[in-house]
């Protein structure tokens, strides 16, 4: 049995993977974070009996009772406190929180491989996901000038998104930019060319209307190749991921991004 302790067990992508732990036969939910639900029972606030662990209203709080796998999935402004905390107690950590930056993520590996644990981040557990992230590593390696936008809905905190993030870092580890005109010899505002994030731009629209998507472009002279995801209104393409971290960050130590990282992609 792998013990979890889940941190925003109540929210909309927590509760989803909490309901898929109470399912399985090797993952078992000791006990869970949320300020609003704190001293319930998580099987009352998600109406899943099968859930006996308590409420905390703090990560602090919850990591009293050991496990070992803290699972962090609430917001970016306590997930880097959380994550420490959890390393710091033993405990191997899955990060599902977007927002993180690889600053955040340098210091949280020096921990982590001080405790000998392991951080599996993943920016997003979908299977989707992981399969754009590979075909847009293969066309960076022949194709040298990309554009990344993200597209979410208005209501969503932080940007760019987790996988815009992730993408970023991944492709900037293919190749450094080349761009035709450099930034800053822009005529004009120059925040309209976007963000830079590991040497490459990135765009992040947020409006009423969309859910999450997620696109590369990539550029070259009189032709160009576009790759998109885009996610359903359910948070169900990121339960089996999730799962599959939770079960797998024990073989690692130190901070690994993506899902990939455990999954084996090789066609049979
Ligand atoms: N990696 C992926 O595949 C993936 C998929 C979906 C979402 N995400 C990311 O996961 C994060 C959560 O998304 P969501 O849509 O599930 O958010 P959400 O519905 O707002 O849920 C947030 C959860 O965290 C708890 N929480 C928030 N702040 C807290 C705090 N200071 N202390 C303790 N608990 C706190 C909330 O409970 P209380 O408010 O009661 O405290 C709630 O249970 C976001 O960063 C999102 O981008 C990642």
């Amino acid at each position: 049995m792998i013990a979890v302790c889940l941190a925003g067990a109540t929210g909309w992508a927590g509760s989803e993977l909490a309901r898929a732990i109470a399912h399985t036969d090797d993952v078992e939910l000791v006990a869970a974070v949320s300020r609003t639900h704190a001293g319930r029972a998580l099987g009352d606030v998600l109406h899943e009996p099968r859930l006996t662990a308590s409420v905390h209203g703090s990560a602090d709080e919850a990591l009293a009772t050991a496990c070992d796998v803290f699972v962090e999935y609430t917001k970016p402004d306590t997930a880097r406190a959380n994550i420490l905390a959890a390393l710091e107690r033993g405990a191997h950590v899955v990060v599902g929180t977007s927002g993180l930056t690889d600053a955040d993520f340098a210091d949280i590996d020096t921990v982590a491989r001080k405790q000998g644990r392991g951080v599996l981040a993943c920016g997003n557990f979908a299977l989707t996901v992981v399969l754009l992230q590979k075909f847009a590593e293969a066309a960076a390696r022949l194709i040298p000038q990309w554009e990344i936008i993200d597209y979410a809905h208005d209501d969503k905190i932080d940007a760019p998104s987790g996988t815009a993030r992730e993408l970023a870092a991944r492709l900037a580890k293919v190749r450094a930019p080349q761009p035709t005109i450099r930034l800053d010899k822009t005529v004009g505002p120059r925040e309209v060319r976007g963000a830079t994030l590991a040497g490459w731009q990135v765009h992040s629209i947020r409006l009423p209307g969309y859910v999450i998507s997620a696109e590369v472009i990539f550029g070259m002279p009189d032709q160009k190749l576009t790759i998109r995801h885009d996610s359903g209104s359910s948070a169900r393409p990121y339960v089996d991921g999730a799962l599959l971290a939770i079960r797998k960050v024990s073989t690692l130590v130190g901070v690994h991004r993506g899902l990939d990282s455990v999954l084996d992609l090789q066609a049979p």
